[in-house]
């Protein structure tokens, strides 16, 4: 069955970003995909030291990392939302990206030229979800997402970007809000041949 697992960077509970990945899962589930959901928030992940370790023996941390590793192996797709952070992703989000750096594996290419590619072996396509508070910068965190995705052997092929959420009525209780984000769900999950 397709796994689809929601990845929560907000602190923030049953707000802007929870409930909008909800809202895709909920299209994911629609669509006959089996869903699961984590709050990295509520995961001890702690910083990465940097200690170049690539060789295939994992990362010198074991903490709440683990359970993000086994659904990076597990799942066919990811559901990725952060709130907006001082122009990028929140440091829960970050902590998660900085600890995929162990599953970046050197190899060298015909041509002698030195590249990476994952040890996650189950390739993945991901929606990235983003909340701002402002209405400045929309796609301020795409970036990051895409230049982490090869790492964990990930295409990001759709995003719900949201700004202005502190300027008036909530995202969360926007009906078009929600509604986009469970037909983009239902719409994912179908992109896998569902
Ligand atoms: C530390 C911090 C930094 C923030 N920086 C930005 C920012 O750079 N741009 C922006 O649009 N909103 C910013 N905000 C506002 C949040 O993105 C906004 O409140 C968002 O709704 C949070 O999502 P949530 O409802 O899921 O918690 C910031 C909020 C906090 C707490």
């Amino acid at each position: 069955m397709l796994q689809i697992a929601g990845i929560v960077a907000s602190p923030r509970r049953r707000m802007n970003t929870d409930t909008l990945v909800q809202k895709i899962l909920d299209g994911c589930q629609k669509a006959g995909a089996s869903v699961s959901k984590v709050y990295l928030n509520d995961l001890d992940i702690r910083p990465c030291q940097s200690c170049k370790v690539q060789d295939g023996a994992g990362c010198i941390h074991q903490d709440g990392m683990e359970a993000i590793y086994e659904i990076f192996e597990k799942a066919d797709g990811l559901v990725l939302g952060t709130p907006v952070y001082y122009n990028t992703v929140s440091s829960q989000m970050k902590l998660m990206m900085d600890r995929s750096y162990c599953l970046a594996r050197p190899i060298t290419l015909p041509s002698g030229k030195r590249a990476y590619e994952s040890a996650v072996k189950k390739r993945k396509k991901g929606i990235v979800v983003s909340v701002g508070g402002s209405g400045a910068n929309p796609e301020c965190v795409l970036p990051v997402f895409n230049l982490w995705a090869p790492e964990v052997n990930l295409e990001i092929v759709d995003s719900v970007l949201i700004t202005r959420a502190l300027l008036g009525k909530p995202p969360m209780e926007s009906p078009d809000f929600l509604g986009g984000a469970f037909l983009k769900g239902e719409k994912f999950a179908h992109s896998f041949g569902f």
